[in-house]
């Protein structure tokens, strides 16, 4: 698989979240998040890591601007911070905070990288928490809308391409549910509520963008996962479709079909979401582009122990990354395909996708990757073979530009195609980037 196989006019790029890349958590006025607080409270993050000093871009974003137009990036997918832009979630704008976006915007655009700007990945206000108890209180959808109406007006004339939310199925569901994510409510009778609220937000945002932004793209980023069941016996099929219908279709289908499915608000009982008249439209507004986070499948099989008659698993043969997640590209192709069909949204990006290795660093500043550089390789023909199915994808994200802070797992993690030593904060590309950048070129050439 060559990158200059893909339509002339792809785009490739490479992601990151502020949470995830920016330290810098106290400076020029920024709020506290849920994350900040999560990362403090004992045994809530591997190895008691914070967001602090990540990888320090909020100083080093020049450099690392630099380093994305050696390494030929045509997008770069970042996130926005809420707290810096309103440090308490609502009241006073912290122009300091957008002046920040507004330099990084600028040092892209004369690099001639597209920026992609995501304006929720995850890290919520704590103020905002305390107050409305985060995503479950309704309030949060105007607080949302103001947050998108003060950043699309300071960027507005210079982003063409926005996203709404990052993967709100973990906003929801590890945030309330499981617990294992910020805010660390274990409630299940919440992840529906917060997933409402999510997407409502989304919703209300759509027109704002389009009013301060005008011309530009509006999409929403979801994670999906193609789902097998484990064997051909009905039990397990019935389990699989299940488990697509509280994972993907519980996003999909009100965004694109403008209901909830049936079965899944059904089995909620008093987890049933409530849902007001209006609000379906509201979430149903037209979108531009479908971001898809593609990282594996879901193996359902049957279990009458499961409080909804199913499980998931990792087939025992599998050949998995270093986070335990089976390598299965053909995922990507099957999932593509499903959401044409399915859904048919105007067009489609892989908004990330990418694998955690035990990287390690040699004395003469190489990192040697080869799994990841397979990894991505298997994977861009993955989505070549669904274009040539007639998916209408039109780019794709590495994740990540840099290995980063990995939630939970904090820095023991790394799916960076540049090796960030943290000690130091220097910047390596791995074999896999420049392998990369080497594609992008030929690429480039060709379109
Ligand atoms: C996704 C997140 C992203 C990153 C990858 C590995 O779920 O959106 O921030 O952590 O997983």
């Amino acid at each position: 698989m060559s990158l200059a196989d893909m339509p002339k006019d792809f785009l490739w790029g490479a992601a990151t979240a502020s949470f995830q890349i920016e330290g810098a958590t106290r400076e020029d006025g920024r709020g506290e998040s849920i994350w900040d607080r999560f990362c403090a409270t004992p045994g809530k993050v591997k190895d008691g890591d914070t967001g602090d000093p990540a990888c320090d871009h909020y100083h080093r974003y020049p450099q690392d601007v630099a380093l994305m137009k050696d390494l030929g990036l045509q997008a770069y997918r970042f996130s926005i911070a809420w707290p810096r832009v309103f440090p308490e979630g609502v009241g006073a704008v912290s122009e300091k905070g957008l002046d920040f976006y507004e330099r990084l915007v600028d040092t892209l655009l004369e690099a001639g990288i597209r920026p992609f700007a995501t304006l929720y990945h995850w890290d919520l206000p704590q103020a905002l928490q305390e107050r409305w108890g985060g995503w479950i209180g309704r309030d949060i959808v105007d607080a949302y809308a103001d947050y998108v109406d003060a950043v699309t007006r300071r960027l507005g004339d210079r982003v063409g391409d926005w996203i709404t939310l990052n993967e709100p199925w973990c906003s929801a569901y590890l945030g309330y549910t499981t617990g294992g994510h910020a805010p660390g409510i274990q409630d299940p009778s919440l992840g529906l509520q917060a997933t409402h609220h999510l997407l409502l937000a989304h919703g209300r945002a759509v027109p704002i963008i389009r009013r301060n932004s005008v011309d530009s793209r509006v999409g929403i980023t979801l994670n999906l996962w193609p789902i097998d069941p484990a064997t051909d016996s009905a039990d397990d099929r019935a389990a699989a479709k299940a488990d697509d219908a509280a994972n993907n279709r519980l996003y999909l289908d009100p965004l694109f079909k403008g209901t909830y499915p049936a079965e899944v608000i059904h089995q909620f009982g008093q987890g049933r979401p409530t849902v007001r008249p209006g609000d379906m439209d509201v979430i149903g507004a037209p979108l531009d582009f479908l971001g898809v986070n593609y990282y594996m499948r879901h193996v359902v099989h049957a279990d009458p122990s499961h409080p909804e008659g199913r499980a998931t698993s990792i087939p025992a043969l599998a050949d998995t990354t270093a986070t335990g997640w089976e390598i299965y590209p053909q995922g990507l192709e099957d999932l593509l395909t499903r959401l044409q069909r399915d859904y048919a949204p105007p067009a489609m990006y892989v908004t990330e996708n990418g694998a955690a290795f035990n990287d390690e660093e040699s004395d003469g500043g190489v990192v040697r990757d080869e799994r990841r550089r397979a990894y991505l390789e298997s994977h861009f023909a993955a989505a070549k073979r669904a274009i040539d199915k007639g998916a209408r994808l039109r780019g794709y994200f590495v994740w990540s530009l840099m290995d980063n802070f990995e939630w939970a797992e904090g820095y023991s993690k790394r799916f960076g195609i540049v090796y960030v030593d943290y000690a130091t904060q220097e910047r390596t590309v791995k074999d896999s980037g420049l392998w990369y950048a080497d594609g992008i070129r030929t690429f480039a050439l060709g379109s």
